[in-house]
């Protein structure tokens, strides 16, 4: 068990929509991913996890699943799909597949029923479908409101024509939340969890995993909530305790279909933005889920002392209840580190809700540098880390957008407050002088690229040294040959309050000293290091490492 490979696996998630288009549509598909699995070994990744390509109207981008068990015809088909499975695992790298259980697309046969069938119905009893308060019933049953902005309840008309119950839809109205306290609904999701695994997928990443159960009676919510839970006050729709219960079941699945050999087990990966670390922990017990990303690490802003105490914390939490822990800097729902690193830095976690032309704009060159340094400290740390398309490229937002081209939810329903995520959406740049940069074979491409991509394009960074991509290759492949997510850590004082260092000692009793200095003069590297690697491209002198610069180095004598 102790080696089985998801522990410090290094998980690359591919967008489907933004990776490679093979049909010159303007969205990327299955085939295109396939063709393009080499960068993803060339890189030195473990597996790949795919955002969802199911049947869906993508309301959501495909987060609005309308049937689970098939492939969108904008992505492709099953055989595509095998196809994909075969040749990844043919390279040896797994496959991660989205489960989005919270909820279905409006679109999806059940809701559809549940729309013609009766109030109080078996049909209505797979949503969470109430009366509405006041006199007539033309108040939401709660005080909920959607993630998205405006409120979690829509309205509908019954089929004779008149006013009628309301749903609950935690985010877009085209995504109806599931009852889970109607066994129908725990027994199709575990048949859909089936239906993946019997053709061969190494594991989900579970979306909206701390949503599913919701307080009994669904009271009112103290205050206006957010996606993550506050721990002064539990949401009554986040992070319930009954949640435990549906991934004991799951994990029994998993267990099931291990292959043979210590290294072969199913993985189940929690998207579930819960604080503090100690309950985030609780999803990643020995019974449950094997991984829960570490959002918390992804907040911390660049302040050595912050850095230290989330690192320490979430750490301390994973290995209290013996989870490795899972990293993450970057994913399609949140500003590109290497743009949010590039605003000025201050104490509290945040995570901007997207960026305009006419908002503040990041500093890339400063964003980018730290953006390096995160990633070189991230993969120095024990446990597994995940990363997003694009980073290794170093790709910052697209934060000039013309706000008629965004297709985000977010944007419509906060009325325009917030520009949401289509900027980290946008299609690799693979190419730096074709018309898509390489992202299909014609010009198209469903989000503009902006125009500093194209020197940030694959082709143009592959084999140029001190580049993004060749850092993280670099970093990648050292990661492997040192065993460091396997490792364990130790801080190290290294005489600053502004340098963030700690040991990791490595199986073969070697010593790697993960050095960032997030201050503003030159830190000092202890006497004897040995550097291997460094994050900027002005390197470190053997004594000396710049600002906003982190590096790896062997040591003697730790401490
Ligand atoms: C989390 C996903 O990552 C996000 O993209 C999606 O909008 C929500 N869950 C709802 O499914």
């Amino acid at each position: 068990m102790a080696e089985s490979w998801w522990r410090d696996a290094v998980i690359y998630q591919v967008y489907p929509r933004s990776w490679a288009d093979s049909d010159g549509d303007g969205i990327g598909d299955l085939p295109g991913i396939t063709a393009r699995l080499k960068h993803l070994t060339d890189l030195g990744v473990d597996a790949l996890w795919l955002s969802p390509f199911y049947t869906s109207p993508q309301r959501d981008a495909g987060y609005d699943v309308s049937d689970y068990r098939d492939v969108d015809p904008l992505f492709g088909s099953l055989t595509d799909f095998d196809a994909l499975l075969a040749r990844a695992h043919e390279l040896g790298l797994r496959v991660i597949v989205d489960l989005v259980p919270n909820h279905t697309s409006s679109d999806h046969e059940w809701f559809q029923e549940a729309l013609r069938a009766e109030p109080g119905s078996p049909e209505r009893a797979r949503y969470l479908f109430r009366d509405g308060r006041g006199e007539n019933g033309d108040e939401p049953p709660n005080n909920w409101t959607s993630t998205f902005g405006g409120p979690g309840w829509t309205r509908i008309t019954e089929p004779d024509g008149s006013p009628g119950q309301w749903y609950l839809h935690l985010f877009d109205p085209s995504q109806p939340d599931l009852d889970w306290t109607n066994p129908e609904v725990g027994e199709e999701i575990e048949s859909v969890l089936r239906f993946w695994l019997d053709r061969g997928v190494d594991g989900f990443r579970v979306d909206v995993a701390h949503g599913l159960v919701k307080k009994d009676g669904l009271p009112d919510a103290d205050m206006p909530h957010g996606y993550l839970t506050d721990p002064t006050s539990l949401a009554p729709m986040w992070d319930q305790p009954g949640i435990h219960d549906i991934y004991r079941r799951w994990r029994q699945i998993t267990d099931e279909y291990a292959r043979p050999g210590d290294d072969a087990d199913r993985i189940l990966c929690a998207e579930a933005w819960v604080k503090p670390a100690d309950a985030l922990a609780r999803y990643v017990r020995g019974d449950e889920l094997h991984q829960s990303f570490n959002f918390e690490f992804l907040m911390t802003p660049w302040i050595a002392e912050d850095m230290r105490n989330t690192i320490s914390e979430t750490l301390d939490a994973a290995e209290a209840v013996g989870a490795p822990q899972t990293w993450v800097l970057s994913n399609h729902d949140v500003v590109r580190h290497a743009s949010r690193l590039g605003f000025e830095q201050s104490h509290g976690l945040t995570s901007p809700r997207g960026i305009g032309a006419d908002d503040p704009q990041p500093d890339h060159a400063l964003g980018l540098r730290r953006a390096r340094a995160a990633t070189t400290v991230m993969l120095g740390l024990p446990g597994s880390a995940y990363l997003y398309q694009g980073e290794e490229l170093g790709l910052p937002d697209a934060t000039r957008l013309p706000d008629d081209v965004r297709q985000d939810p977010t944007w419509e329903r906060s009325n325009h407050t917030q520009r949401g995520r289509d900027g980290c959406r946008v299609p690799m740049p693979w190419e730096g002088s074709t018309p898509s940069l390489g992202f299909g074979p014609g010009a198209e491409s469903w989000l503009p690229q902006p125009s500093e991509y194209g020197a940030l394009a694959v082709d143009r960074q592959r084999g140029v040294e001190g580049s993004t991509l060749e850092l993280y290759r670099q970093l990648l492949s050292l990661r492997r040959e040192l065993r460091l997510g396997r490792g364990s850590l130790t801080w190290f004082d290294a005489g600053s309050a502004d340098v963030l260092a700690f040991t990791i000692a490595v199986a073969d009793g070697r010593t790697v000293l993960v050095l960032a200095n997030l201050g503003t003069s030159p830190a000092r590297l202890p006497d004897g290091a040995r550097v291997r690697v460094s994050s900027s491209p002005d390197g470190s002198n053997g004594l000396d490492v710049p600002i906003d610069t982190a590096v790896w180095a062997e040591i003697d004598h730790p401490g």
